[in-house]
């Protein structure tokens, strides 16, 4: 018997409790562990078995860590799961924490489900590039049918209790949420299902769900139509679904055979193997190997925003969202007003708020135009324009506004975080939190530390990303620190290549079927071209002042480097653009040529590659794995191409790095340089993604 799995005895009832820290995840001990369980409770005489587990959660999926090789033989998950499903007494799966993945199919194995009210149910594999692969998608919609199947495989989205009980996926659900009341419940339901002679019906056999859509293409055509946009470029979906439609029109037999083939693919594809990485890369990122586990946290009851405009509504939102009050400050009445109302109609329009916890959230902030109504904050975040001499004005007044011990933040996106501090007399309070842009939604929070932010502050700022539903990564001070660094040399090579001949739709086009949500000259015009533009003092020296200059705004007037359509606002590229920037170019003495996809993805893309290089040399980033959890959350990167990082490992650092000579000899240009790191690992045949500064 498995250490990580025992038998327990209530009267007549077996318990197979599984105790596998931190969340039971079905690694190969705990699978030789439940299937001996199993054995050695029905040879024993027990009853009835209940599978329930230690801990904090109920399984929540195979071990990742063991995908890819090296874990020892033992028995597989099917095993286990036919030893559940053909067991000669009823089989009960108890439930808290969440039952995910392989541990949800595990729990669909089990002849009844019963659950604590807090428990959360999802097949979360589509997340990590794969498919349920062990016979989820062929039970999932025998029990809940095919269009919710469809919908929680694709999305991985995690349903409650109630969600599942009234969708058939469970059976009781406990009205408590302690692992004793669970234990005895479920107890009780075993004893129940004996002495009522319950049916031991195995799910693979309720078929009629799934018969439903036999032969239903539209189903299916319909739900494609639907998640086209939001799952562009992945490839987990879309086998998700076949296989769906594989327990639709199949026997379940050879449901299970479409299934383990295409869960193969994935799994031994790029796609997945990207998407894994990432999911570890996201955790590593909590932590900060010099800052001890137990340091003291400054205990945030009451946040302070300072600045009501495009940043600030949102950020104040975030901690309304968890309940914790926020107070907002802005220069004038006017502006307050104007700042409140705008994250009013955000509530508003938000579909997962209903109108009572519009209110809720809406009384949890409280506006003013006194910073001395910071007195009483744990934190106060700035939030007011991108300027050095204003922030510092700021935070020598928050000095002396705020109590001792209260964290100082910036949500400066470029300005240097330690020239800030030093105009206070406690610069061990001050950090950088950069939200990204709008600060309800966007996951990222690239967190600024100062040379003199106290460990304290250091995780309390790691700390409440988290309660505020945040993916923290720690960066140090630079000019754009990692994010905005990295961007800068994309958009300085995309506006050569325009020089050079290239057109905006052309490399927008290339970074759109890479994976990017949007190129750099769509994202300008979304942005607005006048941004830091004025008229009287416009020098004509770059791309955007002259499109300026020609009443081109971007998306806001309807024109900028694209045109775009009044009612749609779809963007069509405009051949006066076009001849703009060519006659700019050739007056500024560039000859045009046809730049080629390759070499644009090439000069778009290296750049950020050597610079994220350049970031780990100067120890800006804790680890290249960092960079790429920046790239994916805050700039769009396709995770299913796991961020700069593994990319450039993936197409191999020696080709990089040629390229990258070869480059900066006939264009030349500081990002260009070559990092030395990058050239050592190429020539050692070292990684970025596993490179830690
Ligand atoms: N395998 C291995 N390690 C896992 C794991 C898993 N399935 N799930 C979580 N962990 C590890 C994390 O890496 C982390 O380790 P660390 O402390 O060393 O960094 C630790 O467990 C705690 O995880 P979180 O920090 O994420 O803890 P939370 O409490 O925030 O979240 C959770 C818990 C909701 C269970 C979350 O960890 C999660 O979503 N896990 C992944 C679930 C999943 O994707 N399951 C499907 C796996 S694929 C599968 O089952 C294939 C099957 O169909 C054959
Ligand atoms: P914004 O112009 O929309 O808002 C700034 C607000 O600060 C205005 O409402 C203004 O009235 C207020 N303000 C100015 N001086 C003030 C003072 N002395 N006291 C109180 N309020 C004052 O600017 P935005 O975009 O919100 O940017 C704010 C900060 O966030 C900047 O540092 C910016 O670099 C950073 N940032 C901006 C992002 C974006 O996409 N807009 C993304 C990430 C960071």
């Amino acid at each position: 018997m498995s250490e990580s799995v025992r038998v327990e005895r209530d009267g007549d009832v077996a318990l197979v409790i599984v105790n596998n820290p931190p969340v039971n995840a079905l690694s190969w001990h705990v699978r030789q562990g439940l299937f001996d369980g199993i054995t050695q409770a029905t040879e024993s005489g027990a009853s009835a078995i209940v599978v329930i587990c230690d801990g904090r959660t109920f399984i929540a999926g195979a071990d990742i860590s063991e995908f890819g090789g090296g874990a020892p033989q033992a028995v597989g998950l099917q095993e286990v799961q036919s030893a559940m499903e053909d067991a000669p007494v009823p089989v009960i799966a108890a439930i808290h924490g969440t039952a995910l993945g392989g541990g949800l199919e595990v729990a669909l194995c089990a002849h009844y489900r019963v659950s604590v009210a807090s428990a959360k149910f999802g097949l979360p594999e589509v997340n990590l590039g794969l498919l349920p692969g062990a016979g989820g998608t062929q039970r999932l919609p025998r029990l809940v049918g095919v269009p919710k199947a469809l919908e929680m495989m694709t999305t991985g989205r995690h349903i409650s209790s109630a969600e599942a009980k009234e969708g058939g996926l469970v059976d009781d659900v406990v009205d408590s949420d302690s692992l004793d009341d669970l234990r005895a419940a479920a107890v009780a339901f075993a004893n129940k299902a004996v002495d009522e002679n319950m049916p031991r019906t195995r799910v693979r056999d309720r078929n009629e769900l799934v018969e439903q859509h036999k032969g239903d293409e539209q189903t299916f055509a319909d739900f494609r139509k639907g998640i086209a946009r939001k799952t562009r470029g992945f490839l987990a979906p879309e086998y998700n679904i076949r296989c769906i439609e594989a327990a639709a029109n199949l026997p379940f037999d050879e449901g299970l055979k479409v299934e383990g083939k295409l869960f193969m693919e994935l799994m031994t594809g790029p796609q997945s193997a990207a998407q894994r990485y990432y999911f570890f890369a996201e955790r590593a990122a909590n932590k900060i190997p010099d800052i001890p586990k137990d340091t003291p946290l400054i205990d945030v009851q009451k946040v302070g925003v300072l600045g009501a405009g495009t940043m600030g509504g949102g950020i104040a939102m975030n901690f309304a969202n968890v309940g914790i009050p926020v107070t907002i400050v802005e220069r004038d009445q006017e502006s307050l007003d104007r700042g409140l109302g705008v994250v009013r109609k955000n509530y508003e329009r938000s579909r997962s708020t209903t109108p009572e916890q519009v209110e809720e959230r809406m009384a949890l902030i409280t506006g003013s135009t006194d910073k001395a109504d910071f007195a009483d904050c744990d934190m106060v975040i700035e939030a007011v324009f991108e300027d050095m001499d204003l922030k510092k004005s700021i935070f020598k007044e928050l000095d002396e506004i705020c109590k001792p011990g209260a964290l100082l933040a910036s949500n400066t996106s470029a300005l240097d975080v330690n020239e800030i501090a030093a105009v206070t007399s406690r610069p061990e309070s001050v950090i950088g939190m950069h939200f990204f842009s709008p600060a309800n939604v966007m996951k990222l929070l690239e967190n600024v530390r100062g040379d003199k932010s106290s460990d304290s502050v250091v995780a309390t700022t790691m700390a409440i990303g988290k309660k505020i539903k945040k993916v923290s990564v720690m960066v140090g001070v630079c000019p754009g620190f990692v994010g905005n660094r990295m961007l800068f040399m994309r958009g300085a090579e995309a506006e050569r290549m325009l020089m050079e001949g290239a057109t905006p739709a052309q490399v927008d086009n290339v970074l759109y079927e890479f994976g990017f949500p949007m190129g750099p000259f769509s994202m300008s015009d979304l942005a607005g071209l006048d941004i830091g533009w004025k008229e009287e003092t416009s020098s004509s020296s770059t791309i955007r002042e002259i499109l300026c200059e020609n009443g081109r705004r971007g998306q806001k007037n309807g024109r900028g480097y694209y045109t775009y359509d009044p009612d749609t606002r779809a963007a069509t590229p405009d051949p006066e653009v076009e001849q703009l920037i060519k006659d700019f170019a050739i007056s500024k003495g560039h000859e045009q040529r046809e730049v080629s996809d390759q070499e644009i993805l090439e000069r778009l893309l290296y750049p950020m590659v050597n610079e994220g290089a350049k970031i780990l040399e100067e120890k800006i980033a804790i680890r290249g794995s960092d960079i790429d959890v920046v790239w994916v959350n805050g700039y769009g990167w396709p995770v299913y191409r796991g961020g700069p990082m593994h990319w450039a490992d993936s197409v191999g650092l020696a080709e990089i790095v040629e390229k990258i000579k070869g480059y900066s000899e006939s264009l030349g240009g500081k990002h260009w340089t070559l990092s030395p790191l990058l050239e050592q690992l190429a020539t050692d045949g070292g990684q970025l993604q596993t490179y830690t500064s």
